[in-house]
């Protein structure tokens, strides 16, 4: 077993974990942080998006143990008990999503994409988006959200990025 250790979401976690173990399973079966999704499980469709030290990251991809000392966001760090993230807000308010499945790892590359360039063309937006496949809605409104929260200037850092 190996022991990981990492800032998940602003809160210092540690799990002892086969060494083989990705991060997204890290996430999902040791932490029961079920948002980030297992789509491909072979780095083509995003689902499993996360963001590590300021990177947006394919989570099926990482080993957990590369996660070791570094800072990790999820989707269920964006949000407060009383407030969505902007981009939740904005993608809920634009019907940004159909079935909902691709959301979190866009909405996590998006923000990853905000945090670097807070005023992104169309096409940085794309760019930034070409690693989430989305099945159902032909991104149109998913990138409308994300520069209505670039216009607005809203795109705030979760609790645990720096
Ligand atoms: S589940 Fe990771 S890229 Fe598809
Ligand atoms: S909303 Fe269904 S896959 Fe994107």
């Amino acid at each position: 077993m190996a022991t990981v250790t990492l800032t998940l979401n602003g809160d210092v976690r540690t799990a002892s974990v086969p060494p083989e173990t990705t991060l997204l399973r890290l996430l999902r079966e040791e932490f029961g942080l079920t948002g980030s999704k297992l789509g491909c499980d072979v780095g083509d469709c995003g689902a499993c998006t996360v963001i590590v030290d300021g990177k947006s990251v394919n989570s099926c991809l990482m080993l957990a143990v590369q996660a070791d000392g570094r800072d990790v966001v999820t989707i269920e760090g964006l949000a407060t008990m009383s407030r969505l993230h902007p981009l939740q807000q904005l993608f809920e308010d634009k019907g940004s999503l159909q079935c909902g499945f691709c959301g979190p790892g866009v909405i996590m590359s998006a923000k990853a994409l905000l945090d670097e360039n807070p005023d992104p063309s169309e096409q940085e937006i794309r760019d930034a988006l070409a690693g989430n496949l989305c099945r159902c809605t032909g991104y149109s409104k998913m990138i409308e959200a994300i520069q209505a929260v670039a216009r607005d200037g809203r795109g705030e850092p979760a609790k645990s990025a720096v």
